[in-house]
């Protein structure tokens, strides 16, 4: 049974970064990486965020974990709004939540052995005694599909999607309610890729897992997301459950994304590279129609009771 309070709320979140410049080096202008995000995301519910290099993705997925401070807006994580708190009550409150990250070459510590990677979260907030801990890192790793032995060896001894792996079972030592998954699989071989998702899958649903998947590809989400969020530029310009978005796309900016999904049925290539570039050609031509007077994208509006677009 879903929960009917979200479990994360996203609230006209804001995330700013300086642009310094001039002799003083102050802050001349600012990037809008994140202008004015709301979404929610239920207990247990797989929410896809999908949108070109650059959109701000990464930079909501952080600053929902309190990596980016939020220039302004709520971030309300069981009801508790996150970005009015601060050391330790911050960190104990950020415990449920969990980040993976894109690159499983680089967010892994090559210097460190498979089971100090994986306790490391345990260490900052549990007492265990080392047998226990290694009880606990080793029943993760055979839950991720690793050998409880992988414990003992290093990073480089695992192919990307193992690592992926890997990452996963550090993500799930301190059982957290959810997990931001930064372009899990974009770094992985497609056909790991189907694998990774798939178990990410499973233990969504063992463990009780709310995803907040961060992807630029609609086509690797589609599948595993119960809706999707598409961003542009720093804003939501359309929010759907996935199957509305993927199939009844409203936004032209949407239609785009879909029509780059590559075609995997040899007889439909040019059908779908003609859809592409008739979509690409009205792109170009209603660009502006994105914006208002001010130059500003539409909110989004309510087309449906779960359907919503940036239109005017
Ligand atoms: N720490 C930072 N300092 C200054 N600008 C930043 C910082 N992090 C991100 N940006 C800028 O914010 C914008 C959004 O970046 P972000 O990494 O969130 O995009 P993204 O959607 O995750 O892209 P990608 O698909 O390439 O990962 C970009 O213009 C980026 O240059
Ligand atoms: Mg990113």
């Amino acid at each position: 049974m879903k929960k009917m309070s979200p479990l994360l709320s996203v609230q006209r979140l804001k995330v700013y970064f300086p642009i310094r410049g001039g002799f003083w080096h102050r802050a001349i202008d600012h990037t809008r990486a994140t202008d004015d995000v709301s979404f929610e995301i239920m207990e247990g519910e797989t929410y896809g965020l999908v949108g070109e290099s650059g959109c701000g993705k990464t930079t909501t997925g952080r600053a929902i974990i309190g990596l980016h401070k939020a220039t302004s807006g709520k971030i309300l994580f069981d009801g508790i709004d996150l970005a009015k708190l601060r050391g330790k009550e911050r960190r104990r409150r950020t415990k449920d939540i969990q980040m993976v990250f894109q690159d499983p070459y680089a967010s892994l510590n090559g210097r460190k052995k498979v089971l100090d990677i994986v306790a490391e979260p345990l260490r900052n907030f549990e007492r265990m005694s080392p047998q226990e801990e290694k009880r606990a890192v080793q029943t993760l790793l055979e839950r991720v599909g690793l050998d409880a032995d992988a414990a003992y060896r290093y990073p480089h001894q695992f192919s990307g999607g193992q690592r992926q792996r890997i990452g996963i079972a550090r993500a799930l030592t301190l059982n957290p309610k959810l997990i931001i998954a930064d372009e899990p699989v974009s770094a992985l071989d497609v056909s790991v890729q189907a694998q990774v998702l798939n178990f990410m899958q499973d233990i969504q649903k063992e463990f009780n897992l709310a995803y907040l998947f961060i992807s630029h590809d609609l086509g690797v989400v589609q599948h595993i997301c119960d809706r999707i969020g598409i961003m542009y530029r720093g804003r939501l310009v359309e929010e759907g459950l996935a199957e509305e978005v993927y199939s009844n796309p409203q936004h032209l900016y949407t239609k785009r994304l879909i029509s780059a999904i590559p075609e995997m049925e040899p007889a439909q290539r040019l059908a779908k590279r003609r859809v592409r570039q008739s979509v690409q050609e009205q792109y170009e031509g209603a660009y502006d129609q994105f914006f208002d007077k001010d130059g500003k994208l539409f909110d989004l509006k309510k087309i449906s009771k779960t359907h919503s677009v940036a239109v005017p």
